[in-house]
């Protein structure tokens, strides 16, 4: 039985898991700094590293001690090699090679996205590759073939505002709070899609744009309070939340339709989005739709130690001249 140490710093959670063979968790710790990003609506690079300083030891730590594990009973160190912000990759990097070195033990880097992806296997160990995965994050929006552990074909990406971004952007200028994307949904809830906000289509390509969208809803804003007139922020939430997802769910399923995939994954914080899951499920009802549950939707580690585990197993090791990229380009190609 392998036991894997995962660490993951990228954004603004501090997290660290232990995982062992079958993709079964031993320990998954998450430590958000969410609240501290509120404040300024959105996060802040040079606090994110410095709360990461604060917070990489403990959470370790307690991920060791809920695993009932000491550092010398695991077998790997897994990290979050990039892409991310350089200062908050830095610490788990960092921290990860120390742990390595210091216990003897082999290094594994896994890419942010490659995690993001793995995330669907700890809760469906029986996933089989290939399946088409939408990965829609604060960072990236994309969609892919995953051919098999450590192959993905990107077959578009956004051109600008990842979909996570779009929402944490508008949701502000709706005075709704950081992180956007629950707080849209939620409020969305309550209203209806009555607003035709413009998707770009980007037809015949599996890329998305959501600048426009997102000056847009900036217009139609200022528009109304210029006029005076009175409107729902619920119902400006629900049209936003439409635009967003009727692009990415229409994509994601004519990509699979053309790649012959039976299985689509969602990954990646906005995969959390409920109205995201059911518009892919009913769009392609033919198909099975995959995705995790929101607390392995947004950053965690056990995403991290899901992809070290088919890293482990094929060998592929990373020394201690490893060096966080805040660019990191995926074994993807295009
Ligand atoms: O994957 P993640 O935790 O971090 C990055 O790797 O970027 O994704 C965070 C993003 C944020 O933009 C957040 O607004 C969005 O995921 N998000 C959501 C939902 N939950 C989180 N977007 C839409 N609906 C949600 N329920
Ligand atoms: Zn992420």
């Amino acid at each position: 039985m392998v036991k894997i140490l995962a660490i993951e710093s990228s954004c603004d959670e501090t997290a660290a898991a232990v995982i062992t063979d079958g993709y079964r968790l031993l320990a998954n710790v998450v430590a958000t700094q969410i609240p501290v990003h509120q404040l300024y609506g959105g996060v802040v690079p040079e606090i994110a590293s410095r709360e990461h300083l604060n917070a990489v030891v403990p959470v370790v730590n307690r991920a060791l001690a809920e695993a009932g594990l000491a550092l010398s009973e695991v077998d790997a160190v897994a990290v979050t090699q990039g892409p991310g912000l350089i200062g908050s990759l830095l610490v788990g990097v960092s921290y990860a090679k120390a742990l390595a070195f210091a216990a003897g033990k082999p290094l594994l880097a896994v890419h942010h996205l490659e995690g993001h992806m793995s995330a669907p296997f700890l809760e469906h160990p029986e996933l089989r590759f290939p399946y088409l995965a939408l990965v829609v994050s604060g960072s990236h929006s994309g969609v892919a073939v995953a051919e098999a552990p450590g192959r993905y074909q990107l077959l578009g990406q956004s051109r600008d505002d990842a979909a996570g971004e779009a929402f944490d952007k508008i949701a502000r200028a709706l005075g709704l709070p950081y992180p956007g994307g629950p707080a849209i949904q939620q409020t969305a809830g309550e209203g209806e899609a009555v607003y035709d906000f413009p998707s770009a289509w980007l037809e015949g390509t599996y890329d998305f744009s959501f600048s426009g969208l997102k000056s847009a809803v900036l217009n139609f804003l200022n528009q109304k309070k210029m006029k005076g007139e009175a409107f729902r922020t619920a119902d400006v939430a629900a049209s936003a939340q439409e635009a967003i997802i009727r692009v990415l769910a229409a994509k994601a399923v004519r990509a699979a339709r053309e790649y012959d995939l039976d299985t689509i994954v969602l990954a990646g914080g906005v995969a959390a989005n409920q109205a995201l899951r059911e518009r892919v499920q009913s769009l392609a009802p033919e198909r099975r739709v995959v995705y995790p549950s929101p607390k392995f939707c947004t950053d965690n580690a056990a995403m991290i130690g899901a992809a070290a585990l088919a890293k482990w197993q094929r060998g592929e090791f990373a020394d201690l001249s490893l060096n966080a990229e805040a660019n990191l380009p995926l074994y993807f190609y295009a």
